[in-house]
């Protein structure tokens, strides 16, 4: 882990254009990085993560110019990024002609899903590259993302060279993906841009079939697997609780009666939870806790983006304890 000062981006830029993966901090989630436009670094990559399989990455830039090299913009993406660039929201557009971005970043669509990070470790380390980064959360496949430098070392550990160290995540969770590729922009994952922000912008969003509310897969191939699990059990909507459990509470009355309580807002504020939510559940995930509890989330806003991971966190598909 280092700080990053302008050697050590430099170090990880040049580190960068070997091929090698550089873990760094975005303001949603630490991604681990590396070059989008070479096959064998992305490879690298799901390796690290141990990824059963090739699910697409987003490629960071650094601004709208930088992504029309690799994307077909559009009017929508230019309005979208004129509002939240750089920031918290991911566009899904068609490969541009030529595009340089590999086809393993892309799991082999001719779409590209593109985003500018707003932290500005991660906008120095992009234009230092002089690279589009393919940067998938910096966790072991299934794991809880991590919003801290030493998050990432617990998870991932020798397998990445070097982490940056900028803190602690002021989003706390992934960027909102959104398909601009029909009619209608469509909403993939809900992320740090809010739904509601997003259409006072480009009008009604549609929401994917494969949101946990849904019931088929539709574009975004690494949407329903279980993902953000713990290795203990997750029970939501929970108003009381039992003597074996971790609370995660929200909100200024918590039930009593927990092993260890975690308020992700005793405020009740959703940007906060938001921020708090992965790290608060890592670290309800220890020993003498038998089960995670979660309070209800309002479903508005940031909620949105919180229920969807704790929902997944609670899916119980078998592979639990995984890592
Ligand atoms: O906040 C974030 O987005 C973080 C930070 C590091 O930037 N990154 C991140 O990456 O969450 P990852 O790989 O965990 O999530 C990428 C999401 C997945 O849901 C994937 O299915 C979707 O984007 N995606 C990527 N390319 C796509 C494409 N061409 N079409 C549809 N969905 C795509
Ligand atoms: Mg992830």
């Amino acid at each position: 882990m280092v700080e990053p000062t302008a050697a050590t981006i430099e170090e990880a830029a040049s580190l960068l254009r070997k091929g090698g993966l550089v873990a760094f901090p975005t303001e949603t989630v630490y991604g681990l990085g590396g070059d989008a436009t070479s096959e064998r670094a992305v490879a690298a990559i799901f390796e690290a993560k141990g990824r059963p399989k090739f699910n697409p990455l987003i490629a960071h830039v650094v601004d709208v110019a930088d992504a029309r090299r690799f994307v077909q913009w559009s009017e929508a993406a230019d309005r979208l990024a004129a509002r939240f660039w750089p920031g918290p929201l991911t566009f899904v557009l068609p490969r541009a002609e030529r595009s340089a971005i590999a086809l393993l970043t892309t799991a082999g669509l001719d779409t590209v899903a593109i985003r500018a990070p707003l932290h500005p470790v991660a906008q120095a380390l992009i234009r230092a590259a002089g690279l589009p980064l393919a940067a998938p959360s910096a966790n072991r496949s299934g794991a809880v993302s991590p919003t801290r430098a030493d998050h990432v070392a617990d998870s991932l550990g020798e397998r990445v060279p070097l982490i940056l160290d900028g803190g602690p995540c002021l989003v706390g969770v992934e960027s909102t993906v959104l398909d601009l590729t029909g009619p209608t922009p469509v909403l993939l994952r809900p992320g740090g841009a809010t739904r509601e922000a997003i259409e006072v912008v480009v009008g009604p969003v549609e929401l994917s079939d494969a949101l946990p509310t849904g019931s088929a897969i539709r574009s975004s191939p690494g949407q329903l697997e279980s993902h953000y699990a713990p290795s203990r059990p997750v029970r939501l909507e929970a108003r009381q609780v039992s003597p074996d459990e971790g609370l995660l509470a929200f909100g200024p009355h918590p039930p009593a009666g927990a092993v260890m309580t975690c308020n992700l807002s005793p405020a009740g504020d959703l940007a906060e939870a938001a921020a708090n939510l992965f790290a608060y559940m890592r670290a309800l995930d220890r020993p003498g806790i038998g089960r995670i509890a979660v309070m209800p989330i309002p479903q508005t806003g940031l909620g949105v983006a919180i229920n969807d991971r704790l929902r997944r966190a609670a899916a119980d598909d078998g592979t639990r304890g995984r890592g």
